[in-house]
């Protein structure tokens, strides 16, 4: 099969394999993929703006964004020029060289972020290792030592060793002992505990401004400004991890703009690629602290995601996708909060297009797969909630399209009794 994707400066053709029957796929997945997670018996395709495809042919309204990754949709023509450029020019060069794209792109993300400096990884995990790397040399060099990190119960920093012992996942606590020691978890919201934890072996502190795999719970303002003045007295940095919530997802291009509150350290990945696997951590020229051998990476900075991340974020702003997240962000929530009259949907919440709803207590996953087998992707991040995290280019017929299916779902749900 031969698909041809058009280009601004010339035409790809692309021999595409043909398709292997699907139970032939799943039948060899089964047999050589590690199992980490249960998967249903579909295989992805393609994927083109909103919509992804699988093997059979069947579409999928996505509002689970590829995890909130897809911000621009699905292989955006941006990301396929900017990648098919790039690959033409040079793909990977090595850690130590500087290359054009990565230059050209560190220096845009600092000046919309008003940081200074900025390291580049693949995941989110990754920037966020090099995050508490950065504070413990902080604490090494200016805090007589000072190792710990305070960070919050429910959130989430992702899944390297470190990560884990980071993330206040209670059911995470006595996996894969012995912990990586240091990290300090309060409860969201409360000040009183959070300056309780505070010693003089604190070197940071690290937060999500909106909760995301815990459920879209967003620090309030009192809380964070709590924060702020408490590392600003104890010289301690204070980290942002926008891995979920960066570039746009929350209505603004960073969700600490709805603070009006810098971080010290700020961590960005999944939509900065917008599916290419890029993450960053960004600081101010005073924590440009790094000795060589420090901090590095076989592919940090590599030219090919280099350019993706450049062509993403030039499209993020020359759209303003930010403001259409918070449109589009507001017209979903109220959807939402009307069909609160007819079905067991509690709780609307979220920020731009970060958004959860509780329902009763193990209708969540029922309530994803009926939606699945209606044409219509939403993540089931709990027993009792449902996440919606569409691409920033989410426009009215997809909500008006996604709140149909939802209503069919749970229609067949609360009818058959299996909700
Ligand atoms: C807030 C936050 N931090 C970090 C991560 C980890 O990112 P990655 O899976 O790319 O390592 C995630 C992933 O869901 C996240 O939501």
């Amino acid at each position: 099969m031969n698909a041809s994707v058009s280009l601004s400066h010339h035409t790809l053709d692309i021999e595409q394999p043909s398709l292997q029957p699907t139970d032939e796929l799943l039948a060899a997945a089964k047999q050589h993929i590690l199992f980490t997670a249960n998967r249903p018996d579909i295989v992805m395709a393609r994927g083109e703006g909103m919509m992804i495809y699988d093997t059979e042919g069947k579409g999928y309204l996505d509002f689970i964004g590829g995890w909130a990754v897809n911000s621009l949709g699905h292989s955006p023509a941006v990301l396929q020029e900017a990648l098919a450029r790039q690959a033409s020019q040079l793909v990977h060069a090595s850690p130590g060289f500087y290359n054009e794209p990565q230059v050209k792109f560190a220096e845009l993300l600092c000046q919309v972020s008003g940081m200074d400096k900025v390291f580049f990884a693949s995941t989110g995990a990754e920037a966020n290792e090099s995050a508490v790397k950065l504070a413990r040399k902080h604490g090494a060099l200016h805090l007589d030592g000072a190792c710990e990190i305070i960070t919050l119960t429910n959130s989430f920093h992702g899944r390297t060793l470190a990560m884990m012992s980071a993330t206040g996942k209670p059911q995470w606590g006595p996996l894969f002992a012995p912990k990586v020691d240091g990290f300090i978890h309060v409860p969201i919201n409360d000040l009183d505990a959070c300056f309780a934890a505070v010693t003089n072996r604190t070197c940071a502190i690290m937060v999500e401004l909106v909760q995301g795999e815990g459920g879209v719970h967003a620090l309030s303002e009192a809380y964070l400004y709590g924060l702020r003045k408490i590392c600003d007295m104890y010289g301690i940095l204070l980290i942002f991890d926008e891995v979920q919530t960066g570039l746009g997802r929350t209505g603004k291009l960073f969700a600490y703009e709805h603070y009006g509150i810098q971080p010290d350290i700020l961590t960005l990945g999944k939509g900065i690629g917008a599916g290419f696997p890029l993450s960053a951590m960004l600081t101010k020229a005073r924590f440009d602290l790094f000795q060589p051998g420090d901090q590095g990476g076989t592919y940090t900075g590599q030219p090919l995601g280099m350019a993706a991340g450049l062509a993403v974020l030039q499209e993020l702003l020359e759209r303003d996708l930010a403001a259409s997240a918070d449109k589009h962000g507001h017209e979903l929530i109220s959807r939402l909060e009307e069909l609160t009259a007819t079905y067991p949907i509690t709780d609307v919440r979220g920020k731009g297009l970060l958004i959860a709803f509780d329902v009763p207590e193990g209708m969540a996953p029922k309530l994803a797969s009926a939606c699945m087998e209606r044409g219509l992707l939403i993540n089931a991040t709990r027993a009792s909630t449902i996440r919606l995290m569409p691409a920033l280019i989410v426009q009215t017929q997809h909500i008006e399209a996604m709140v149909s299916i939802l209503r069919l779902a749970f229609d067949h749900l609360l009818s058959s009794h299996d909700g």
